[in-house]
């Protein structure tokens, strides 16, 4: 009895420090940095995930179970956090993520025909990324720039006013793509889909 109690004292002590390695010491630093912040560790929960997201790009099932254990937190309600949260990414995005204001500012200013230039460049629609991995499509609500609506963020890049110019300017070397992407569109073809998962894994972790 003592030796299967041993057992799993020593088995449940690996299972945590290969949970708790998921994260490196840069995470590690910057996470507690914030816990600094807190007065308890939870209140740092929305911080350590955009400071993981920040460095790979997404929330694997792995890396949402380690930032959990070291916050003391089990991995379910941190997962609520996580799903709230509409700009934590539980499935790989693209190098850059559109977020497109679908607000009503930005819709009764065109947002709806603006999205619909911007399906037919990218070839995709809501929650997906292009096939070269280069965006991912996400609507959100209000940007806070109401008055130069409609609104959307490419990267960490704010544009105001969209228009067919800025589309063109900002996605225009994508032109090249149009058929192929017009014609995947029409024929169903369906890039692979932004959405909170819990089924994920840490495959096309940067
Ligand atoms: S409604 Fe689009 S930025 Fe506010």
């Amino acid at each position: 009895m003592t030796e299967l109690r041993e057992k799993n004292v020593v088995r449940a002590n690996i299972i945590q420090s290969d949970i708790t390695s998921h994260l490196t010491a840069e995470e590690i630093q910057e996470i507690d940095t914030e816990l600094s912040h807190v007065p308890y560790k939870s209140g740092a929960a929305i911080d350590a995930l955009k400071i993981v997201q920040s460095k790979r790009g997404w929330i694997s099932d792995e890396s949402l179970r380690a930032i959990a254990h070291h916050l003391e937190m089990s991995a379910e309600d941190l997962e609520g956090v996580a799903t709230f949260y509409n700009l934590i990414y539980r499935q790989p995005v693209g190098e850059k993520v559109i977020l497109l204001c679908d607000s009503v500012s930005c819709w009764i200013c065109g947002a709806d025909t603006i999205k619909e230039k911007i399906l037919a460049k990218l070839g995709i629609d809501y929650g997906e990324t292009t096939h070269d991995n280069r965006y991912t499509l996400i609507p959100v609500p209000c940007l806070g720039a109401c008055d130069r609506a409609p609104v959307m963020m490419v990267g960490d890049d704010l544009h105001r006013n969209i228009d067919d110019k800025i589309i063109d300017s900002v996605f225009g070397d994508l032109n090249e793509d149009n058929d192929s992407n017009e014609s995947r569109l029409n024929s169903g073809v369906k890039n692979s889909s932004v959405k909170n998962s819990n089924s994920n894994s840490e495959e096309g972790q940067s």
